[in-house]
């Protein structure tokens, strides 16, 4: 399973990096906002960072602005993928960056139909938000079950990137699913790797260790 790291922060991208968890990073405009600096200068540190695939969102409405947008973006990096918002217009937008050979990445997917067109689109990713469905008391890994299981029936190659992770259990529940890659916030990817019982173990060796005779 491939993590991903969902942030515009380079500190936190920089962190993730060192501890050997980042194959990929997606962004959107909340997160590179969150920063504080100009967009395509984000994007690009991003990019000279991580070697995997790097979402930056099209803001545009109509598909001739999102593929404007895509073009202009994927001269960046080589890494870059666009992320594209699941609308009529966005289906058209990847179906044209598709034939340009620009990489996509479906966001704002609620509903594993909307996943199964964008794979059809050509899409090279696909991300269905599990939080703000679950905020909604709709089981938003059940659409990942869904979504996947569809893919897999027809063999597309469309990954899907499980978004809006919220906490570790998450993350668990899409790894049993099969789920290709999880975008983690930093904070959550911490807390993925931590147990009390690790430092409990941890503070009694320690304890213990003081009492071993110097010589
Ligand atoms: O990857 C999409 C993610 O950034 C959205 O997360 O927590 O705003 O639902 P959230």
């Amino acid at each position: 399973m491939k993590f991903f790291l969902d942030t515009a922060d380079v500190d936190e991208i920089r962190e993730g990096v060192a501890m050997g968890m980042v194959d990929g990073v997606t962004t959107n405009p909340t997160l590179v906002a969150r920063t504080g600096r100009p967009f395509k200068e984000a994007i690009a540190e991003i990019c000279k960072i991580v070697a995997g695939p790097v979402s930056a969102e099209a803001v545009s409405e109509d598909a001739e602005g999102m593929i404007a947008e895509a073009r202009e973006l994927a001269a960046i990096a080589p890494n870059v993928v666009i992320k594209i918002p699941m609308t009529i217009e966005g289906l058209k937008a990847v179906t044209a960056c598709a034939e340009l050979g620009i990489q996509t990445n479906v966001t704002l997917v609620f509903q594993p139909l909307q996943g199964l067109m964008a794979a059809k689109a050509g899409a090279r990713f696909v991300s269905p938000f599990v939080g703000r469905l679950d905020d909604i008391s709709i089981d938003g890994m059940e659409m990942v079950a869904d979504l996947k299981t569809m893919l897999r029936n027809y063999g597309f190659e469309t990954e899907v990137i499980v978004a809006s992770i919220r906490h570790p259990i998450h993350i668990n529940q899409a790894a049993l699913i099969g789920a290709d890659i999880a975008t983690i916030p930093l904070k959550v990817l911490k807390a993925l790797a931590r147990h009390p019982l690790t430092d409990a173990g941890i503070e009694r060796f320690l304890e213990d260790y003081q009492k071993i005779p110097k010589s």
